[in-house]
């Protein structure tokens, strides 16, 4: 039994993500989306919603689960729900400059690997931050996300 845990912040999850977590469903028997909360960052949905929104997106995938991780370190995570890895998504060198030293660390901290999809084509350009921005102008970003996603969105405009 294979089990993997597919991180973030998730403010919110977009089909970027959505894609990834698919893929990572297919490589390995569980997979575990760990809903992170860093409390010293301001995110535009509550942990909760973030939480719900990726239930709501994710639930019917085969062999995914959604848990909150709360603002601890991932590696304690990993080894407390038993996972062999990490899976991320990787839309650009300046990702993978990012995520290598804290995938050498988490690998330093408890021996969980880290496995980095490259993102599809589609969204390699996608960031939730990105989306925020667009669509609080006005901008049409009905293609990047869920749907029940895009209907908070646009209920939670500042
Ligand atoms: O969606 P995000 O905000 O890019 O997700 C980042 C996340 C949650 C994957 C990353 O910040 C993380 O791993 N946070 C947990 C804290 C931790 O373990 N820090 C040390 C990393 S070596």
């Amino acid at each position: 039994m294979r089990r993997a845990v597919c991180p973030g912040s998730f403010d919110p999850i977009h089909n970027g993500h959505v894609e990834i977590i698919a893929r990572a469903s297919n490589l390995f028997d569980e997979v575990i989306v760990a809903v992170s909360t860093n409390y010293a960052k301001k995110y535009r949905f509550e942990p909760d919603e973030r939480l719900e929104m990726v239930r709501e997106t994710i639930g019917g995938l085969r062999g995914v689960s959604v848990e909150p991780m709360g603002d601890g370190l991932l590696a304690d995570f990993c080894k407390l729900h038993g996972a062999d890895a990490i899976v991320k998504g990787l839309r650009s060198t300046v990702d993978y400059q990012y995520e290598t030293p804290m995938a050498v660390m988490n690998r330093h901290l408890t021996g969980v690997e880290t496995v980095f999809l490259a993102a599809d084509n589609r969204y390699m350009h996608l960031s939730s931050s990105l989306l925020k921005e667009v669509q609080s102008l006005g901008g049409d970003v009905a293609d990047y996300l869920p749907r029940t996603v895009l209907k908070r969105l646009r209920s939670n405009t500042p």
